[in-house]
């Protein structure tokens, strides 16, 4: 669409020269309340989905943050965040927060991942965040069941790599919510490891 020209400068001209006006619309502005977007991403999502943020850890220093559906399910702040791979389980249908934790992948026992990822029922959005390192102690049947999950990189993941994911259990296809950043001296943002990866955006209800 072109704005049409003269109406444009009609209007920029009476701000400048009637002071009082421009007063007025600012003092208007400044009391109008801010309209934010559930968890604060830059556009509303349809009615037919959720909207979510996830940020992934920042080396070993600040760890992942994950909203969903305008409610903080992981942070710094919430002090339910930890080394490794951090993961929140949701209703796909109602957007609930079903449960989270976080899995020390560096010195931790794979066991509590697999004990956790198996029961997970068909319909449940899995949330996942790497914080610091996610994958030292991943095994093939813990990376198969991400990847069932609708993973593209969890056969991939290695030593302080960075990944964010959003996959569903019971989805046929390969999840579009994903980022993955590999630990690689070239190319790392700090020391040892790579740039804090940052995704939001819709995911769509589970119709059923
Ligand atoms: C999201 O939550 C905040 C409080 O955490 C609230 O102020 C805001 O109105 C909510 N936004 C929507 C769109 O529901
Ligand atoms: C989601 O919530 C609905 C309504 O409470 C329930 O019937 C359904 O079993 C839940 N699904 C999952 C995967 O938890």
């Amino acid at each position: 669409t072109r704005w049409p020209r003269r109406p444009l400068l009609t209007r920029s001209v009476s701000v400048f020269l009637i002071p009082g006006l421009f007063l007025n619309c600012g003092l208007f502005l400044a009391e109008a309340p801010v309209i934010r977007n559930k968890c604060n991403i830059k556009k509303a999502c349809p009615s037919n989905t959720f909207a979510f943020k996830i940020v992934s850890g920042a080396a070993n220093v600040i760890g992942p943050f994950m909203c969903f559906d305008n409610v903080t399910v992981m942070s710094n702040i919430k002090n339910n965040i930890g080394r490794g791979l951090n993961i929140a389980l949701v209703n796909g249908s109602t957007g609930q927060v079903i449960k989270s934790n976080a899995f020390d992948m560096y010195s931790g026992d794979v066991k509590h991942l697999l004990d956790f990822l198996k029961p997970i029922k068909k319909g449940t959005l899995v949330l996942m965040a790497a914080y610091d390192d996610p994958a030292t102690k991943l095994n093939d049947e813990a990376r198969n069941l991400i990847a069932e999950l609708g993973s593209s990189y969890a056969s991939k993941l290695g030593f302080r790599d960075n990944w964010i994911f959003i996959g569903g259990k019971g989805i046929k296809d390969k999840s579009p919510f994903e980022q993955y950043l590999k630990n690689d001296k070239q190319t790392n943002k700090y020391d040892g490891w790579p740039e804090v990866l940052e995704m939001e955006g819709c995911v769509p209800k589970k119709l059923d």
